[in-house]
């Protein structure tokens, strides 16, 4: 997520995008959750040179700007979002198999969970973990995206990435400051984005990293709900797991609204069709608070809340 600076001069965005710029545009339907309200105005992004020339314009333009990838990992206000939203489905994927190591580069707006699979496909290990992930390329740069002993950080070998004052970089993964589900670029105004990044990966078999692929997603489906909900909804805090507190607090099942946590995974809030953001939001203070008097530890978002939020809704 990146908020620029407030001004928006809508008749400015108009001119300048035409027919490509939706206003007042639902939200909802590109997120996982399937929950929020609509975006001042929506642009979709096709590829990585279209979305740093749109960022650029943006920025001299002095005009607020969120990325949305998979929406995954985001949970949008009700009030929706103000300023412009780039929907980033800039996708292309080029293996290439002959370097040593063999890399993958992709623009941000690429699946990850696409991009390991078809890695895999091709008998190129190293993101096995990653078959699962609903999100996209970019997303996992930023949250350093894990699953199953593995994350982003283990496998990016460079991003690229376009910063408001430096412009045009290469960043190579030891700037990122990679900790767990944590990078340089997440939840701070960095006035940066992440074009592409490339990824090392290693030669197998197809059949040996499909059974290892197999294996996790098997783990997923008995271990995680399907459906609509935000993935992980806190950090595990050290040496624990937010789930386990969550349902060692009692709170696994409880709803309120439309909003649900998952009877099968404490650390799951799921959308049942008719979920506002505002019913999500109260059930993370509920298990935040809960858990705080119960075992005195104090639960992290992993998700990020993008839009207009009333500072004591947060
Ligand atoms: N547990 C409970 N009750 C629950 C849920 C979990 O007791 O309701 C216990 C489990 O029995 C286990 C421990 O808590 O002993 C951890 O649970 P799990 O194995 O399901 O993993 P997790 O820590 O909840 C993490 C990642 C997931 C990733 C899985 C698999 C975080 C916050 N979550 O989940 O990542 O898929 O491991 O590797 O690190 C995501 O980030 O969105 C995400 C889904």
């Amino acid at each position: 997520m990146l908020t620029m600076a407030p001004s928006l001069d809508a008749d400015r965005l108009r001119s300048q995008f035409g027919g490509r710029l939706q206003e007042q545009a639902s939200l909802a339907p590109y997120t996982a959750a399937r929950l929020g309200g609509p975006a001042d105005f929506l642009l979709t992004i096709r590829t990585s040179e279209e979305l740093a020339v749109t960022a650029g314009w943006l920025w001299a333009a002095g005009t607020t700007f969120t990325i949305l990838g998979g929406g995954s990992n985001v949970l949008i206000s009700d009030d929706g979002v103000r300023g412009v939203v780039l929907l980033n489905r800039a996708r292309q994927v080029v293996f290439e198999p002959g370097e040593e190591p063999p890399l993958v580069s992709a623009e941000s707006g690429a699946n990850f969970g696409a991009l390991a699979r078809q890695a895999a496909s091709k008998g190129l290990a190293g993101l096995a973990w990653a078959a699962g992930i609903p999100g996209t390329v970019g997303g996992a740069v930023v949250g350093n995206a894990g699953a199953h002993g593995g994350d982003m950080a283990g496998n990016l070998l460079v991003a690229e990435i376009l910063h408001r004052v430096e412009g045009r970089q290469r960043w190579r993964v030891e700037r990122l400051d990679y900790a767990y589900r944590h990078s340089r670029l997440k939840r701070r105004s960095q006035e940066a984005v992440v074009l592409s990044a490339t990824l090392k990966l290693e030669h197998s078999s197809a059949r040996l990293i499909k059974e290892e692929m197999d294996r996790y997603l098997a783990f997923r489906r008995r271990t995680q709900p399907p459906g609509a909900s935000m993935g992980s909804m806190f950090k595990n805090p050290v040496d624990d797991f937010a789930g386990r507190l969550i349902d060692a607090a009692g709170l696994k099942g409880t709803r309120i609204g439309g909003a649900q946590i998952s009877p099968l995974h404490g650390n799951f809030f799921l959308n049942h069709g008719e979920a506002t953001a505002t019913d999500v939001l109260a059930l993370i203070h509920l298990a935040r608070t809960r858990v705080l008097e119960t075992f005195g530890v104090k639960l992290e978002l992993e998700i990020e809340l993008l839009g207009d939020w009333a500072s004591d809704e947060k």
